[in-house]
Formats: C-alpha cells, structure tokens, sequence
C-alpha cells in the first residue's frame, strides 16, 4: 500500500488515549503504520473531545492548522475521530470543509473502509453507536512502557444533566473478564508494570456473574508484583465488597478517584448525581476505616446554574472535610443536548472563575499539607526513569499517584519497587531518600501469612 502513513493525535480523557491504540491496532491490521510526525503523514486523525466547551475549540484551532498542510498537499486526508465526532457530525463535514473522515467512539472496526471511501473522493462517515462494542477482540498497540491503559466498559447510562458523554459514548457495555485478564497477562509478560482499567463508570462494570470488584481480584491475581489502578468511580456503585477486594490486594492502589462535582445538595440533585453529600462522605468514612491509608481525587465544577455564594462554600466545605490528595476543577460548560443546556446560565463567567479560583487554592493548600504530613514516612515507589528536569534524579510514583524523585542511584533500574524515605514536598512533589528495595508479593505475603 502506498499511502498508509497515519499521523494522529489524542484530545481528553484516558479512554480516548486507550480508545487512539485501539484505533492504531485496527489500522495495523489492514497495513497501516502510524508516523510521529504530521508532515509525512498521508492520514491525520485527531481523537477529540466534547467535555467543555474549550476542549472543542482547543481541537478546532488545530483543525485550523491541518487546513494549512493540506492546502498545500490536497491527497492528504483529515479525519475526526471521539466524541466531537459523534456530537457535531454535520458541522465537521459542512461547515469545517477540510475533514474528510468523521468517525464516532463505536465505529473504528470501520475505519479503514471510511478512509477508503475519503481516498476515493467521498466523505467517510461512521457515527452510530452501539449497545455491544467493546474492541474485546482487537488488541491495542501499545508502545513498551511501564504503564498501560486497558478500557473495561464503555459508554454511561447515569446522564447527569451536564454531560454530553452518554450522548457521545452511548450505552454502558462491559467487555469480558476472561479478555481483560488476558491482556492484562500478555501486558505482564511484556514488562509492564502497571495497568488502569478505564470506564466513565468503571465501577459498573459487569459481565454475567462477575462485578467490578470480581475483575479487579481477577487482575490483582494475574501478577502480583503489577500494580493494578482504575478510574472513574461513581459514588453509586462504590460497594462495600469493591472496598474490602481493594483492602484485600497489596497491588491493587490505595487510591479512589470519586469525583463529588459540588458539596451542595441542592446542587447535586439538579446534576441528577444520585447521591447527598451526607451520603457521600459516610461513603469516605467507610473506605477509610476498610482501607487503611487510602487517599481521594475528585472532579469539582464551578457554578452550576442557581449555584449560590451558599452553595459555593458547601462546596469548599467538602474539600476541607475530605482533604483530597487532588482534584480536576472546571468552570462550567453548557453543552446543547443536556438537560442542563435548558436551564439558564446564570452565574456569571467572573464569578465562575472567582470561585472557581478559591477552589483551586484550597486545594493546593490541601496537597500541600497532606505531602508535608508524610516527611520522615517512607513510600514504596515504582521507579520510572529519570526525573523530568534532571537525569541525576530518578522519578516513579507511590501507590496514591504522588511522584516522587530520588536522587540517581546505579543499582536502581526503571521498573522496580523502591522504598524512600521522604525528606521534602511541595504541593505536587515529593522527594526522597532511597532506603531499599521494596516487593509487593513479599508485602502480600507478609499480610496474608
Ligand atoms: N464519568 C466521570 C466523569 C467524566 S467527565 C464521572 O462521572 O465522574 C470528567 C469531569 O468533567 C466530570 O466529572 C465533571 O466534573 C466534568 N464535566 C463534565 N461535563 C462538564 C461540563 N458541561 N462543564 C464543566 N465540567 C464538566
Ligand atoms: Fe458524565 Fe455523569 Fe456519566 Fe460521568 S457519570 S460520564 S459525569 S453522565
Ligand atoms: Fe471527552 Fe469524550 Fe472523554 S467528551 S472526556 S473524550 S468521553
């Protein structure tokens, strides 16, 4: 094949990340080769995002930018994968006259019969979705590293009033536990040293017998010394059984992403959350008392519709209740299709941002504390390699996510479990001291006798 050169570039979430190696995995079956360079490209495809707002305008500026490319070489195809894709199909292709493939997040098996179709002079278009995809067939490709993305269940069925993803994604559908550990196995024997099981609802997962707190086991189990992450928990499926298996695998982290989005309850149910604060944090409590030292992230939007000075200080409240090792903030985004888009939106851009701002200082103010709590802890840590700004350090993370540098040392490689010691933090950092090696079986063994 002459043309087969695929340039492209991944916008948004890490289901997006995962769902650009599914992609390259497709077209490496059908005799494309992806290139790391736009200008040889022959095909440039960007997997986009819908979020916000300004995630859409970020990907239309660089549509902008391939325009020029591909004024000056007119065979090139440009094509639009994710969930802009799904969402603004007719703009792209008639208003954005330079995209030639537009391809939503249930029709990649396709992609190579649609760029078919824009070689041929046409446009290709795949926009349905589907209540089965999954990709439980199709193995990604991934680069070697240390740290792999594995997507679980796509699509939400929770539609909270702000979200275009249940329009852009569709149905929840769960792949199959036997596939995904049989990935994650295949990962192991590559050397990979850490998986992160993705869904938009990941804790939903189901497939016949099996729940999300079965799978993770079942992962945990396939390599103990791999470390096993996932993200996005939805309070409403945060089980007690999922705690006690996460309590039950030294390799399964310590760290729940559980996004509260505002701390008013108010608030919460015009979201259509489905929970209360009162309920959400007994839910804390409850994971802290099954799971010793597990820490938090969350997501948190700014000025919701109605949302009062009131409703803003819940919000604050929470935080200083919770004490989130981190967060995601944003402003809110009306998106049009949303139940959310009908009601006005009325807190002004200034106030958004205001408040906006002091949720991002309390929580800095937050991380910064709770890094300073653990100097003179010691932190078992996968090394990465070296630290990004020196290579006399070394840089990995512990088991909440936090990254730690240490300083250079010849008898650490990338790749294995450290202790350190730490001395120092700042609100995103912590640095160490090397104290020894570590081995997550050893630990498991250790608690298990
Ligand atoms: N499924 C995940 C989140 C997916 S989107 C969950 O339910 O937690 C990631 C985050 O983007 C959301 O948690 C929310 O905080 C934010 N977000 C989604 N839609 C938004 C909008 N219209 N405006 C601002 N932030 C939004
Ligand atoms: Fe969006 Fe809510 Fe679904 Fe998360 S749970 S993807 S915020 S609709
Ligand atoms: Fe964005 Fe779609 Fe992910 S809207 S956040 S890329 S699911």
């Amino acid at each position: 094949m002459n043309k087969n050169k695929v340039y492209i570039e991944t916008y948004g979430c890490q289901m997006n990340l995962a769902d650009t190696e599914i992609v390259l995995g497709i077209l490496q079956n059908n005799g494309y080769c992806a290139t790391k360079h736009s200008e040889e490209a022959d095909i440039i495809l960007v997997n986009t995002c819908s979020i916000r707002d300004n995630a859409e305008q970020r990907i239309y500026g660089r549509l902008g930018n391939f325009k020029t490319i591909k004024d000056r070489k007119p065979d090139l195809i440009v094509g639009v994968l994710g969930c802009m894709a799904e969402r603004l199909r007719k703009d792209l292709v008639e208003k954005k006259r330079i995209v030639d493939v537009v391809v939503g997040p249930d029709e990649y098996r396709r992609l190579p019969e649609l760029i078919d179709v824009a070689f041929n002079g046409d446009k290709g278009i795949g926009v349905k979705l589907s209540k089965t995809e999954t990709y439980d067939n199709i193995l990604p490709h991934r680069e070697d590293g240390l740290q792999a993305w594995l997507s679980v269940m796509r699509g939400c069925d929770k539609f909270c009033t702000f979200c275009v993803v249940p329009f852009t994604r569709g149905r929840e559908r769960s792949r199959s536990l036997d596939s995904i550990t049989d990935e994650v196995k295949q990962l192991s024997e590559r050397g990979f040293k850490e998986v992160t099981l993705l869904g938009q609802n990941v804790n939903s997962y189901k497939d016949n017998q099996n729940d999300f707190a079965d799978l993770l086991a079942a992962c945990a189990q396939v390599d103990r010394s791999m470390r096993i992450r996932f993200t996005t928990s939805h309070p409403q499926d945060l089980s007690d059984k999922l705690l006690y298996t996460i309590a039950e695998h030294p390799n399964i982290c310590n760290y729940i992403h559980l996004p509260v989005q505002t701390g008013s309850n108010r608030i919460l149910e015009l979201m259509n959350r489905t929970y209360t604060i009162e309920h959400y944090l007994e839910l804390v409590e409850k994971a802290r008392k099954i799971i010793p030292n597990v820490s938090f992230s969350t997501d948190i939007i700014s000025g919701f519709p109605t949302e009062t000075f009131e409703d803003h200080i819940m919000t604050l409240d929470v935080m200083r209740e919770v004490r989130y090792d981190g967060a995601y903030m944003f402003n809110y985004s009306p998106r049009e299709g949303t139940k959310a888009f009908k009601m006005a939106d009325d807190v002004s851009e200034e106030v958004k941002s205001k408040r906006l701002q002091e949720i991002i200082n309390l929580q800095q103010q937050i991380s910064f504390e709770l890094n300073q709590e653990l100097i003179g802890k010691e932190e078992t840590v996968l090394i990465e390699g070296f630290s990004k700004k020196s290579d006399k350090f070394l840089s990995g993370r512990t088991d909440s996510n936090k990254v730690v540098i240490i300083p250079l040392d010849e008898r650490i490689k990338t790749g294995v479990y450290v202790k350190a010691k730490i001395d120092r933090a700042t609100s995103a950092t912590l640095f160490g001291e090397f104290t020894g090696f570590a081995n997550l079986l050893e630990e498991h063994l250790s608690l298990t006798g």
